[in-house]
């Protein structure tokens, strides 16, 4: 892939075991996803949910152990490396997560959750430098300093989430993962978080993985994207390609699926019309055959690879485009 990519992804697997009924079962939540993030881009991951999104931005930080793959960061794998060279990466990769409610802890002041990557790794010098950089971290999100000593309960969702983002940005890291970061608040402070998210981007030189499961928000603000179905990527292009000509069926139905502003001119995507097969059994060939308009014969036993189509980096995971 591309020689500038600050954080490449190569064929990443990821299962979990779970119970049902008594049984066990595995769940293949991530099934050989790669893709390439380069330095200083936004490049967003659209897919339905459960196809794995939280799953690959945990694995990329460190909260879940891939099966097989590999994660590089600037060219050191991550996966199975230790010591000071881990800490390293994990300090410049970090995560502003999907539910602002669930991911402080409520006893811990907004002060100590901001500073906590800090703390773990030693990078305050002292108590005051600790504090100075805790108040210039919560003025950068939008918060009076004041709110250091206060407690999650306190807080407005929205506030919340600018304290899920000063998380991530104490110390500056090169890149951050935004997952779904906005779509657990109101309507009327999404704007205003995912313009914070923007200014910071920019003003801390950040690269940017962007979850969501809406290619509208995605097409507002990253230069590429990757559309991730079943725990693959199935097409990795310029966010202008996908949304003017979508190549895999699957991301053409979500593009369809887009609400226009007149509800008379909205499109049924074939998204609409099924639901993706169990991950607890998948399908031998593609797993989107079966909603799949173009599906062949081939489509039912062969896993169509991610392949390059067209200039541009753009790639494509479908016999029949
Ligand atoms: N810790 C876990 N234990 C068991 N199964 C899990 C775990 N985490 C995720 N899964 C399963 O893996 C699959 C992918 O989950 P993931 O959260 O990555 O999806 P997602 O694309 O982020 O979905 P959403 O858009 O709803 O956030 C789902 O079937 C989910 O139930
Ligand atoms: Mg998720």
């Amino acid at each position: 892939m591309s020689g500038d990519a600050i954080l490449e992804i190569r064929d990443l697997k990821v299962s979990f075991r779970v119970r049902r009924a008594g049984r066990k079962y595995q769940v293949q939540a991530v099934d050989g996803a790669s893709l390439s993030l380069a330095e200083g881009e936004v490049l967003g991951i659209v897919g339905e949910s459960g196809c794995g999104k939280t799953t690959v931005g945990r694995s990329i930080v460190g909260l879940v152990q891939p099966d097989s793959g590999a994660i590089s960061f600037r060219g050191g794998e991550m996966i199975g490396a230790g010591g000071t060279k881990l800490r390293e990466m994990r300090l410049n990769v970090r995560m502003v997560f999907q539910d602002p409610y669930a991911s402080l802890n409520p006893r811990r002041t907004i002060g100590d959750a901001v500073a906590e990557a800090g703390d773990i790794n030693g990078f305050f010098k002292s108590r005051a430098e600790r504090s100075a950089a805790i108040s210039a971290t919560l003025t950068a999100v939008g918060l009076d300093p004041s709110f250091a000593a206060r407690y999650p309960y306190e807080l407005s969702g929205g506030q919340r989430q600018r304290v899920g983002i000063a998380r991530a940005i104490l110390p500056t890291p090169s890149i951050v993962i935004a997952d779904e970061p906005v779509s657990a608040l109101d309507v009327s402070v999404q704007a205003q978080v995912l313009n914070l998210m923007m200014d910071l981007r920019e003003e801390l030189r950040l690269s940017m993985l962007f979850i969501s499961h809406d290619l509208g928000v995605i097409g507002q603000i990253s230069s590429r994207v990757a559309v991730m179905y079943m725990g693959r990527i199935v097409e990795q292009a310029a966010t202008r390609a996908v949304l003017d000509q979508p190549l895999h069926p699957y991301t053409r139905a979500l593009v369809a699926a887009i609400p226009k502003p007149d509800p008379t001119k909205r499109i049924l995507g074939a998204i609409e019309t099924g639901e993706p097969p169990s991950l607890f059994k998948r399908p031998p060939g593609c797993a989107y055959a079966a909603r799949c308009p173009l599906a062949s014969d081939r489509c039912l036993v062969d896993v169509p690879q991610l392949r390059p189509a067209g200039t541009d980096g753009r790639a494509v995971a479908c016999h029949n485009v």
